[in-house]
């Protein structure tokens, strides 16, 4: 059958990557190339992601990044049918690098560019991993976002809840960085958790029982402090136990919220063929603990649980070209060359 090929750019983050992603008319999708530079070596000193350092460092990197794509996949720009490009949410000197360069390739190719919104990829990410059909629940939980999001379809998305603080990513991250762990601490606190003690510390579960779907996350890593200040020095004993405590009030805390948002899922579509599905994306989706607490979550509540590979759970440009393919399909139009990026996109 015909088939739709597109070149996806992501540069609004720390991570430069390109791939090559193609679409079958029965729907499939396939992963011709798909291209990840990390810059966290570039970052890990200053303990965060520094925006000047990260858009420089894309400028380095996405054009010889975007050739080994093409490589890859053994085609040329000649044998691409559109661009799709990162134009927000995410630093916006990064935005202005793929973006720019989406629109050079358009411009010298003759090819539509589609300015890609990030969390979209996210978003419709399982569809082309596991075939998955609307509508579904997505909760991404990465470094910038915590958000419950109802896909209804292509372009049709609905925030049922978000955090009113703090990333869960970021929070894992500061609680490490209190405890002297490296960055990024989401890995580290995993790792120390898994030989401590969870009922040591009783640390809030913020917002568990309200109606609202949100999710508030700087409670914790305040109780965290205290936790540590209170008992310095702390040993690597007592790392564990802070940080199986912190995962523990944190699932618990997952549980209450999402599984209201699984409810909420069943009331409003009280008939979907088969079982409904909750994706996860995002950096934490990495978390064992985490998985373990939606699944079961899941198992409860008769939800499928799909959790994409950790490599497409994490930024990468598979998400990008995937989001530009599934427009193009539907015959979605392109956007004009004179796009802009933009640093918040809901
Ligand atoms: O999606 P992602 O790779 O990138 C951005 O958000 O830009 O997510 C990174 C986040 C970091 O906060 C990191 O600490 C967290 O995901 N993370 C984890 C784990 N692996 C990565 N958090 C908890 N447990 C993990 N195993
Ligand atoms: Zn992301």
């Amino acid at each position: 059958g015909a088939k739709l090929r597109i070149l996806g750019i992501e540069t609004s983050c720390d991570e430069t990557a390109a791939a090559v992603v193609s679409r079958l008319d029965d729907g499939t999708g396939r992963i011709e190339a798909n291209v990840v530079l990390s810059q966290l070596d570039e970052h890990s000193a200053y303990g965060g992601v520094v925006p000047e350092i990260a858009a420089r460092a894309h400028v380095d990197a996405l054009d010889s990044l975007i050739e080994e794509a093409l490589t890859r996949a053994q085609v040329k720009l000649a044998d691409i049918d559109a661009i799709a490009a990162t134009a927000g949410p995410g630093l916006i000197g990064g935005l202005l690098v793929g973006l720019m360069t989406g629109k050079a390739i358009a411009r010298a190719t003759g090819k539509p560019l589609y300015a890609i919104n990030h969390l979209e990829g996210h978003a419709l990410t399982a569809r082309l991993t596991d075939n998955l059909s609307f509508p579904y629940l997505m909760l991404l939980v990465s470094g910038g976002h915590t958000q419950l999001v109802l896909v209804r379809g292509v372009g049709s998305y609905e925030r049922w809840g978000t955090t009113i603080d703090d990333a869960l990513g970021e929070a894992f991250d500061k609680t490490a960085k209190l405890l002297g762990l490296p960055y990024p601490g989401g890995p580290e606190v995993e790792k120390a958790a898994a030989t401590g003690d969870e009922k040591r510390f009783a640390f809030p579960r913020p917002l568990v029982g309200e109606a609202r779907l949100d999710f508030s996350f700087s409670g914790l890593k305040t109780a965290v402090r205290q936790a540590a200040e209170s008992i310095a020095p702390v040993s690597e004993r007592d790392i564990a136990d802070i940080c199986a405590s912190f995962q523990r009030a944190i699932s618990r805390t997952l549980d209450d919220r999402i599984g209201r948002g699984l409810l909420r899922f069943r009331t409003e579509f009280p008939q979907t063929d088969g079982l409904p599905a909750l994706v996860v994306a995002g950096g934490v989706a990495a978390n064992q603990e985490l998985r373990r607490t939606l699944q079961s979550l899941c198992d409860r509540h008769g939800f499928r649980f799909v959790a994409p590979p950790h490599h497409l759970c994490t930024d990468n440009a598979v998400m990008i070209a995937w989001a530009g393919l599934e427009r193009m399909a539907l015959g979605m139009p392109a956007d004009p060359l004179d796009v802009q990026p933009r640093s918040r996109w809901p």
